[in-house]
């Protein structure tokens, strides 16, 4: 495909994007009524509202225009027939394949996965099916108590999330634990809080050679051996999530207790395949169905809705217009739903490692900025945090919000006050402070003379800062699955405009490569040798005797 800065939609785009610049959202709503109706859509118990960005009804058709002429629809109808789309890892890319209700057939290399799917769902509900009834003991004929996952990225973020975000449908006697990383504080911390009788480890790796997940694995192996004396509890405590049986098998884990997925699930898109055993678990599989469910009805939306109510597209394409036509770096997630606290790192992973690149799909250096520095947090902790930045500071950050109509817990006024919250912060920001407003409200205080024009400046609110809020009815396992698969789909859909492969990730590989290198000078096993000073320097420091 050409660059995309060469489509005529991109160049209109720029045109039209000197004129948009001048206008304020405070000016648009107030000429326009309908802008809320012409500017949200509805997905089921989901309302999308994106009237407060920075967009006219040309501006809006020409980004459109950019997706069509950027072959955005074909490019979804080659993923979901299973087309190597991901072309410098050679692979096929169908994690809407894993939730796949229709059951249509859906090729890979022209074999049907669909049978494969449907028998590791199968595997994965009769194994849960036990835990949550008791009928899998462990070593000592105990019952699991507790579900350690121990996986890093895509084998940690997506079932951490959904675990957290779904918690009201868990199981209350299940204790779920996620380790992740590789400073031995947090294998030890989890550890001291299980009992190995009762402890389930899941060790989840895609490759099943991922340093970090395997010291992990090994020393909760360990653990369990020297706690219940006998190397044949290892069978009772360990069952593995990977792709690599070969490996699996070299650890000790019997891989009958292996849950398998395949090359054509990239990790940060996998909590749909087996990586969601957790989930599972915790949940059991009819909740997990409703989430695959939820994914199921976002893919055909993605798939079949013309692109001005596709809403993956119509999401890709603002963040494209802040991105490369405003020079947004940054992209923040503002969660007003404490059950969704692991959402920004979730996403982080998930849009960071996959349009975090600057070679495009034919090799060539992009010519245009690509994916945006994902950050954010709790929405209500953030007020007193980092807000100051997003109302007055020099960055333009595109914000989502996200909250629920309803709580789960209704506590007294706390929703009403958290809602309250949320709608004021997008409100403020759009519309923000005029000068006028400021200086009444400074008379109004008593102000006047030299101090109030010291302070009036800093009372003054730019505004015109533009978000999409997200609101929905509850936080069920249905929604949560559209919400997620709504994102991939974003992702994937800017990928695809700006001409860059989502899919890959070699941007992890060097620091991996290095150290392997680094780890034995540290041990001492070889000299210190071959880096910069500063590195050298650094290492030489640890070694130093405590
Ligand atoms: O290093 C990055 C990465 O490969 C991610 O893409 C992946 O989600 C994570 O590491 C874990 O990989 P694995 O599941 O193979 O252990």
């Amino acid at each position: 495909m050409s660059v995309p800065s060469n489509l005529p939609a991109w160049q209109a785009l720029q045109a039209h994007h000197a004129v948009v610049a001048d206008l304020h959202l405070r000016d648009m709503f107030a000429a326009d009524p309908d802008r809320f109706t012409r500017f949200s859509r509805r997905f089921g118990d989901l309302l999308v509202d994106f009237s407060k960005h920075r967009i006219t009804d040309e501006a809006f058709g020409l980004l459109i225009e950019l997706a069509r002429q950027a072959q955005v629809p074909a490019w979804i109808e080659r993923t979901f027939n299973g087309e190597i789309v991901n072309h410098t890892e050679k692979r096929a890319v169908l994690h809407i394949a894993l939730r796949n209700r229709s059951n249509r057939p859906i090729f890979v290399k022209g074999q049907d996965v669909m049978p494969e799917v449907n028998a590791v769902l199968e595997h994965m509900r009769k194994f849960s099916d036990q835990i949550r009834r008791g009928k899998w003991r462990g070593f000592t004929d105990k019952r699991i108590r507790d579900v350690v996952n121990i996986g890093i990225g895509g084998s940690d973020l997506g079932p951490k999330m959904i675990c957290q975000a779904l918690e009201p449908y868990g199981d209350p006697s299940l204790r779920m634990h996620f380790v992740s990383n590789v400073d031995g504080a947090h294998i030890s911390h989890v550890l001291t809080e299980c009992d190995p009788e009762t402890t389930l480890f899941i060790v989840a790796s895609k490759t099943f050679t991922t340093q970090e997940t395997m010291t992990n694995a090994h020393t909760a192996r360990a653990w369990l051996v020297r706690e219940l004396g006998d190397e044949a509890a290892v069978a009772k405590h360990f069952v593995a999530v990977s792709t690599n049986a070969a490996g699996v098998s070299k650890f000790g884990i019997d891989t009958a207790n292996m849950f398998e997925f395949w090359d054509w699930v990239g990790g940060r898109y996998s909590l749909w395949s087996a990586i969601g055993l957790p989930i599972v678990v915790y949940l059991g599989m009819d909740h997990f169905i409703e989430l695959l469910e939820g994914a199921h009805a976002m893919d055909e939306h993605f798939r079949t809705a013309p692109l001005e109510d596709n809403l993956p597209v119509i999401l890709a394409l603002l963040g494209v217009w802040y991105i490369d036509f405003f020079g947004a770096d940054s992209q923040v997630m503002l969660v007003y739903d404490d059950y969704l606290r692991s959402l920004p790192d979730y996403l982080q992973q998930l849009d960071m490692e996959s349009n975090g690149k600057s070679i495009d799909r034919d090799g060539k250096p992009v010519k245009i900025d690509t994916g945006p520095i994902l950050w954010g947090g709790l929405g209500n902790n953030g007020q007193h945090a980092f807000y100051q930045l997003l109302h007055q500071g020099t960055h333009l950050v595109p914000a989502d919000f996200l909250a629920p109509a309803h709580s789960p817990v209704p506590t007294g006024d706390h929703h009403p006050i958290l809602l309250a919250n949320c709608l004021a912060q997008a409100e403020a920001m759009m519309v923000g402070k005029t000068e006028a407003q400021a200086r009444a409200e400074l008379e109004k205080q008593g102000l006047s003379g030299d101090a109030l024009e010291q302070l009036l400046p800093y009372k003054v609110f730019p505004g015109n800062r533009p978000s999409t809020s997200l609101f929905y009815r509850r936080l069920t396992p249905q929604l949560l699955g559209s919400l997620i698969a709504l994102y991939e789909h974003k992702v994937f859909a800017q990928g695809a405009i700006w001409n860059i492969n989502s899919f890959d990730q070699w941007g992890v590989e060097l620091g991996k490569q290095l150290a392997n290198a680094i780890l034995p000078e540290l041990k001492g096993e070889r000299p210190v040798a071959g880096h910069d000073a500063s590195t050298m320097a650094l290492i030489k420091f640890c070694r130093e005797e405590d």
